[in-house]
């Protein structure tokens, strides 16, 4: 069944935006199921959480995204009849899914989807200092790096729930910071 969840959402994503497929989505799905390996949890909710994690911030936007995926989640995993204890457990996992989100995750399963987005956004800080200012938004570099920092930080600091996950997200929370300081330093913006 998890096959054709996974189709609505890569048709989702591939008509909405394939970047954040590619080099969010997919990392999300893999360190998941890596962690979830390590950890004894039941499987199928975290993939199906990691899969629909973010669904309602590519449907509708990024405020308040927990809450309007777990909504979105709750829809299609009822079309497919999946069981109220997975749907309830998949929920979960998406609401408690941020740093700056009010619920805070309360299972092993939600502990490995947080810990997953976190380790994921660490792949994508780099390419993003690289990109995001040409982005013609009007946001200068020190939104971005400050942007970054912030997120990093939060990352750091409230989503690696998983002491595993500290060992694989150490060496890149210390080489981006090293970048962050360096480009605040070089314009007189040390934070
Ligand atoms: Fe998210
Ligand atoms: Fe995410």
């Amino acid at each position: 069944m998890i096959e054709e969840i996974k189709q609505i959402i890569e048709k989702e994503y591939a008509d909405l935006d394939y970047f954040d497929y590619r080099y969010h989505l997919l990392p999300v799905v893999e360190y998941a199921e890596k962690l979830a390996e390590i950890c004894d949890v039941n499987k199928e909710v975290v993939e199906l959480s990691a899969w629909l994690h973010d669904i309602g911030r590519i449907k509708f936007g990024a405020r308040n995204h927990e809450l309007t995926g777990a909504g979105e989640a709750e829809k299609i995993l009822r079309q497919f009849g999946y069981p109220d204890e997975i749907i309830e457990q998949v929920k979960h996992c998406i609401l408690a899914h941020r740093g700056s989100g009010s619920i805070q995750p309360q299972t092993m399963e939600a502990k490995v989807v947080a810990t997953a987005d976190a380790l994921a956004h660490f792949d994508m800080f780099l390419p993003m200092l690289t990109t995001m200012g040409k982005g013609g938004k009007g946001k200068g570099d020190k939104i971005i790096y400050g942007w970054i920092y912030e997120k990093m930080e939060r990352d750091w600091n409230k989503k690696i729930l998983i002491p595993e996950a500290m060992k694989i997200a150490e060496e890149k929370y210390k080489a981006i910071k090293l970048v962050l300081d360096d480009k605040s330093s070089e314009k007189g913006e040390r934070r």
